[in-house]
């Protein structure tokens, strides 16, 4: 064979390889262009439904583990819909089950609850109780998951495994999700997926990131106790308001001076409550506030130091300090560090059902999340899913009295929380022994 005649041969196998590999290629892209075709047109359809829902949810908001109107709507769905679930779990929270009943499971999770404040946009659906608001788009994603419930159940002939829902209370500040946890939420399950609305990702576009998402975070109150008298003899008394300034300056230091500059740490005191009479020393102070941290670790390490601070603090200037890291009712949040296997299912899923370019990388934040509860049990990945339209205002932060939502979001939510269910079950045969 002359050398021409081998070019020929590999020119031939080359084009070959590069046939077969494009009509791999061309048929995976054909399925998956189908695939997501199928799964958003079916959600586009429930589309008035999915606004009607969350309309509904949206007028009448309600607090942490009050839910009660919200988890009856909720049922009555799944009942119209015949789809089996659990109640209650953490008082007003719903695990609903769709699939085979055996594993693997996996889980998605929407949350609840309202916040405690006076809305502020006027529009026809309007939040109808008084000082109380759907101000971080929870009203959103409880609607997206019932809209996944419904989809998902005209699609369970198709789950290679069970899907377990999670319609969970209490995630502003209360721990909502350590109670789902502690009434058996996650038995069985192997990975558990959740979306928080982010209106700085245009409506269309999701963000993710592997790792640390949102950081972990902890609330405290002091009392600082002095003894009181007339403020024109301080000599005769012992002043707390200049031991709490004493103190809330060294807590500064903490940030500034103990914290690894790489890792981020946030203390903020947002509280302090002394005397109301301005010729009176009183006897004592109370303030308080928040610590964020970007690791667990971090924020376990800096909750000791605040108490060691106050203390010496009080010691310096002759009072004595007792600190309440108020851990009963407001249990410290983890951090949210997301798997990466997790994240790279949900970018695919996302690049799949949005295209590649609608899948950007989620910016870390210092906010806090309960989805971290679930996280320290099995894996999870939490992402954000845009709500970003200029065209309809939704430019306000979460826990803004603006706040507003695009509701082209709800359809965006289902499709997705049904792929990324229905395609890990998919991909996750092989991960358990029946
Ligand atoms: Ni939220």
């Amino acid at each position: 064979m002359d050398s021409c005649s081998v070019a020929h041969v590999h020119q031939l196998l080359l084009f070959l390889s590069l046939a077969s590999f494009c009509a791999v290629l061309s048929s995976g892209y054909l399925i998956h262009d189908s695939y997501a075709e199928e799964i958003l047109s079916a959600a586009h359809q429930d589309k008035d439904w999915l606004i009607s829902v969350r309309r509904r949810i949206h007028e009448y908001p309600e607090l942490a583990f009050q839910e009660h109107n919200t988890s009856a709507l909720i049922r009555t769905e799944l009942d119209k819909l015949g789809i089996p679930y659990t109640y209650p779990l953490a008082r007003t929270g719903i695990v609903a089950q769709i699939g085979s009943g055996s594993r693997p499971i996996v889980a998605l999770r929407a949350d609840m609850d309202a916040l405690p404040l006076q809305e502020l946009v006027e529009w026809s659906h309007k939040s109808k109780i008084e000082g109380r608001m759907h101000a971080c788009g929870h009203d959103a994603h409880t609607t997206m998951l019932l809209g996944a419930a419904k989809l998902l159940n005209q699609r369970k002939h198709r789950l290679q495994g069970t899907v377990r829902l999670l319609f969970q209370p209490a995630e502003e500040g209360t721990a909502g999700a350590l109670q789902m946890i502690k009434d058996g939420a996650l038995k069985d399950a192997e990975a558990i997926f959740a979306v928080h609305v982010d209106y700085k990702t245009p409506t269309g576009a999701i963000a993710s990131i592997s790792g640390p998402f949102s950081a972990a975070g902890c609330i405290f109150v002091a009392k600082m106790i002095g003894k009181g008298g007339h403020a024109a003899e301080p000599n005769r008394n012992v002043d707390p308001v200049l031991a709490t300034s004493f103190a809330i300056l060294a807590l500064q230091q903490l940030v500034s001076r103990e914290s690894d500059p790489l890792y981020s740490i946030v203390l903020s005191i947002t509280y302090v409550k002394a005397s109301v009479a301005l010729n009176v020393i009183p006897s004592y102070v109370e303030f308080g506030g928040t610590l964020r941290s970007q690791t667990t670790e971090g924020m376990y390490h800096f909750r000791q130091r605040i108490k060691e601070v106050i203390e010496a603090q009080a010691a310096a200037h002759r009072c004595s300090a007792h600190v309440d890291m108020k851990e009963e009712t407001f249990a410290p949040y983890p951090a949210v560090v997301n798997d990466n296997k997790l994240h790279l299912h949900v970018k695919r899923v996302g690049q799949l059902l949005l295209g590649p370019e609608n899948v950007r990388e989620a910016k870390r934040v210092m906010a806090g999340e309960d989805f971290a509860f679930y996280q320290q049990v099995i894996p999870g990945a939490m992402f954000g899913i845009g709500i970003g339209n200029e065209e309809v205002g939704s430019v306000h932060s979460p826990h803004s009295p603006f706040f507003f939502l695009d509701e082209g979001v709800l359809p965006i939510g289902a499709a997705l929380h049904t792929a990324i269910a229905e395609l890990y079950l998919e991909d996750n045969q092989h991960s358990f022994v029946q």
